[in-house]
């Protein structure tokens, strides 16, 4: 059963002790998502009715960052008094409802959307009040442990309340429930705190419906990966690690090549086309498109950009929100921002700036330029050291120039001004006014030589 019925509950309220943050925990980030984007994400899979964030610890903050969204809304706990109070503070939202309740856990990133309708379906199957999401694992410290009497689940004891021998269950409980909604809120009430942190724990409303017989299952799952919680940073680092390693492997299996994929960075959504040479420590961010057989070189970060097919990208450029078309060859050393267009075979080289700029078809800015709010067409040349002023103190100007014009290097634009076809710049110009089609515009004053000059001041500076 998916949509109408189905009501997600995510828990977000804990401080998160063991990161050591102001941030709230579920706004850490994976692979460029909070933990909770992550989990919101997943959440959809199954089409929920409503979705309930719990937020509590750093509750504004927690708000903010998610938004309005259809369905989606918060309960805030306050004071936290563990997951099973946690979840009591959806009841109201959910008070005129039926089905099944999916709750989550903001920190659980990587459960994946197949796991969560496997979970609806056996849960349905088997007609059961309680579904939890089980894994076995090697390392199962810090997790509940779960106790089967005659090979059915009993219940789940919490690492710090076991004794030595249900420690050494390796089978364990991920946080991750369907719930009947029917009888939940009402047994919810019978859950107490006595227990090691004194808290209400949501693990203990298994034993509660196994007293009342109410049916209690588990959904194994096979890769325990999926279901890691995040309590730390050094959890978080290797969660991220995981998560970069699938897309990792599933961009090599498309068919392009990562020369090291452990320090390759490709955020989940980024796109890459086969053929396409990924070098080390590269960075691939946000909604980036990388087209067919590029090579990008190492050290370079790329954030939301579109790049096209045979692109060079040399070493220690930086990309963001911009757009390159195909055979063009980028850096070393570029910086192309927001709203920068690099049109087919244009070459951008080393410290050379584009804000806001279109470069022509097969025009170069080779060398040490600034070029912003610039629309420059095709076969245009731009001399090392061009700078264009695009700023008045108040406002930003427009520049035109034009195809096949040459700028001279070490030239000033003074924007707004314009630069007409297959004109030319001398070195050194300050252009501040238009240059007219085919026209030579320079600004410099005659040179002058002073003979025997070096040679008197030696003199003079020896008195
Ligand atoms: C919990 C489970 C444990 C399971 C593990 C899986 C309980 C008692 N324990 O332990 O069996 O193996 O998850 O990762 O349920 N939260 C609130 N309000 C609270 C307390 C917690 O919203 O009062 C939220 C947290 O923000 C977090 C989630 O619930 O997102 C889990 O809480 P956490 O304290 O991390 O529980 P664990 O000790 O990991
Ligand atoms: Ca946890």
């Amino acid at each position: 059963m998916m949509g109408s019925d189905v009501h997600v509950v995510i828990l977000a309220a804990g401080q998160g002790t063991r990161m050591k943050s102001q941030l709230p925990k579920v706004l850490h980030q994976i692979a460029g998502r909070s933990l909770l984007e992550h989990v919101l994400q997943t959440a959809n899979a199954v089409a929920p009715a409503t979705v309930t964030v719990i937020v509590g610890h750093g509750a504004d903050q927690v708000r903010k960052s998610v938004g309005i969204r259809p369905n989606v809304g918060f309960a805030v706990q306050e004071p936290q008094l563990g997951t099973a109070h946690a979840l009591q503070q959806a009841e109201s939202r959910l008070a005129e409802r039926q089905g099944t309740v999916v709750l989550l856990s903001g920190d659980v990133p990587m459960l994946s959307a197949d796991t969560l309708r496997r979970l609806l379906d056996a849960h349905h199957d088997a007609g059961a009040a309680a579904t939890v999401v089980t894994s076995i694992v090697d390392r199962p410290y810090g997790y509940g442990r779960i106790v089967r009497s005659r090979g059915r689940i009993a219940r789940i004891v919490e690492e710090r309340d076991a004794s030595p021998a249900v420690r050494q269950i390796r089978e364990i409980n991920s946080g991750i429930y369907a719930f009947d909604l029917a009888p939940l809120f009402e047994a919810l009430r019978a859950i107490a705190s006595q227990n090691a942190q004194g808290e209400y724990y949501l693990t203990d409303l298994v034993a509660i419906y196994r007293r009342r017989k109410k049916p209690v299952e588990t959904l194994m799952v096979a890769n325990p990966d999926e279901i890691r919680g995040i309590n730390s940073r050094s959890e978080l680092a290797e969660v991220s690690r995981i998560v970069r390693q699938n897309k990792n492997e599933e961009l090599m299996a498309a068919g392009v090549t990562l020369v090291d994929p452990a320090t390759t960075y490709i955020d989940p959504d980024v796109e890459v086309g086969a053929d396409t040479v990924i070098h080390p420590g590269v960075s691939l961010e946000g909604h980036t498109r990388i087209g067919n057989a590029c090579e990008i070189q190492a050290h370079v970060r790329i954030v939301d950009s579109t790049i096209g097919a045979h692109v060079a990208v040399n070493s220690f450029s930086l990309i963001a929100g911009a757009r390159v078309a195909d055979g063009a060859t980028i850096g070393p050393f570029a910086h192309l921002r927001a709203e920068s267009v690099v049109r087919e075979k244009a070459k951008v080289g080393n410290f050379v700036e584009l804000k806001n700029t279109t470069l022509g078809p097969g025009s170069k800015a080779n060398h040490h330029a600034y070029l912003g709010d610039a629309a420059i067409g095709a076969n245009v040349n731009i001399g090392a050291g061009t700078i264009i002023c695009n700023y008045d103190g108040t406002t930003k100007h427009q520049t035109s120039i034009e195809d096949d014009a040459f700028i001279g290097s070490d030239t000033q634009l003074i924007a707004p001004v314009t630069v007409g076809r297959g004109a030319y710049v001398g070195t050194g110009t300050t252009v501040r006014e238009n240059v007219p089609p085919g026209a030579l515009a320079v600004s410099a004053g005659k040179q002058r030589n002073i003979e025997g000059w070096v040679a008197r001041k030696r003199a003079t500076d020896k008195t």
